[in-house]
């Protein structure tokens, strides 16, 4: 078996492939350069910056499984892989815990203007009143998309005092009971909370859910994370927001275009900004590259996949 990696891989991972097969580490490849390396290979592993089109796809004379070392499986066309029987993996849960903290770190940034202080400090000011934040504590946060991810920012933001609402059309009220969550519907979240965090995947459904009508029911002191997907939040909507201080501001770790060249989120100063960083910590990355390489052995050996 014959192994393309084509984005950064936990060497520990690597390692258990090699035990299985013969694998190729060619990272930043342009679309055109895929589209001829593609060849020849059995399975491709990626993480978001590999696009797979259906050019790459079609491309392929021999691939089985395309790998995604994370959640995600917005940057492969995952019909062009079906249609040609190719199978598409990824590895859940191996990354959760470490984008649940990385949303926390974010939020608690956005509550406490941490990276502009931070700045300021490096420019020889001294300013503190300029840098007053908020607390979390009593607090209203708003959870959109309350699986894997959203349930551990939950569970950890009710220590901090929080009241917790969620929307998810695939949760139910007894899952929420547990966890002690009060579902709520998209508008009492959007006109509620002091605090609003996506966790959704990017779908049809969810593209752009949160735009100029939704920002216009918020308080004008709610602060916005994205650390799921660029392009559930509209970015031009969510900049203009924050410009025109209608939104006290917003902690943003993934874009439509990545990196965001050009990005008009990246011109606010209240607009605190991660480039994809969520899953990026020793441990996730360790977990998502073992998940993945125990999917393509065992898909080459005949077993049954954990597919996307
Ligand atoms: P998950 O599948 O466990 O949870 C997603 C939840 O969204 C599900 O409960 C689903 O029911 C819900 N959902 C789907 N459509 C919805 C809609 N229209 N409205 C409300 N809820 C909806 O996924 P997860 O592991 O929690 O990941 C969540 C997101 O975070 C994904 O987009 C993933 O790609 C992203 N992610 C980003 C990073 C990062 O580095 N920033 C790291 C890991 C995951
Ligand atoms: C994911 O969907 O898992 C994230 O985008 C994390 C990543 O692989 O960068």
């Amino acid at each position: 078996m014959r192994v393309l990696v084509s984005d950064p891989l936990a060497e520990e991972g690597i390692r258990r492939l090699e035990t299985a097969a013969e694998v190729d580490v060619i990272t930043n490849l342009s679309p055109e350069e895929l589209v001829e390396r593609i060849k020849g290979y059995d399975a491709l592993v990626i993480r978001s910056g590999t696009k797979v089109t259906a050019d790459v796809i079609n491309a392929a004379d021999r691939l089985k499984v395309i790998a995604r070392a994370g959640v995600g499986v917005d940057n492969v066309d995952v019909d062009a892989a079906t249609k040609k029987g190719i199978i598409v993996v990824n590895a859940p849960g191996g990354n959760t815990i470490s984008a649940a903290e990385h949303t926390i770190a974010m939020m608690l940034s956005l509550a406490r203007n941490i990276p502009q202080a931070h700045a300021s400090v490096r420019r020889g000011e001294w300013n503190r009143k300029k840098y007053t934040g908020v607390e979390v504590f009593n607090k209203t946060l708003g959870i959109i998309g309350l699986g894997r991810i959203g349930t551990e920012v939950a569970k950890r933001m009710k220590a901090f005092g929080m009241r917790i609402l969620a929307y998810d059309p695939f949760i139910t009220e007894s899952k929420a009971a547990e966890l002690g969550i009060k579902l709520a519907s998209l508008e009492e979240i959007y006109r509620e909370s002091d605090f609003i965090t996506v966790h959704t995947p990017l779908t049809p459904e969810t593209r752009n859910m949160i735009d100029e009508p939704q920002i216009k029911m918020m308080k004008p002191t709610v602060r916005i994370i994205n650390c799921a997907r660029g392009g559930i939040i509209n970015e031009a909507a969510l900049a203009k927001a924050v410009a025109e201080n209608r939104i006290a501001g917003a902690a943003v770790d993934v874009y439509t275009k990545e990196p965001p060249v050009g990005n008009p989120l990246l011109e606010q100063e209240r607009i605190i900004t991660t480039p994809h960083l969520g899953a990026s910590t020793a441990e996730a990355q360790i977990n998502v590259a073992l998940a993945v390489a125990d999917q393509i052995i065992a898909i080459s050996r005949g077993q049954l996949p954990t597919t996307a």
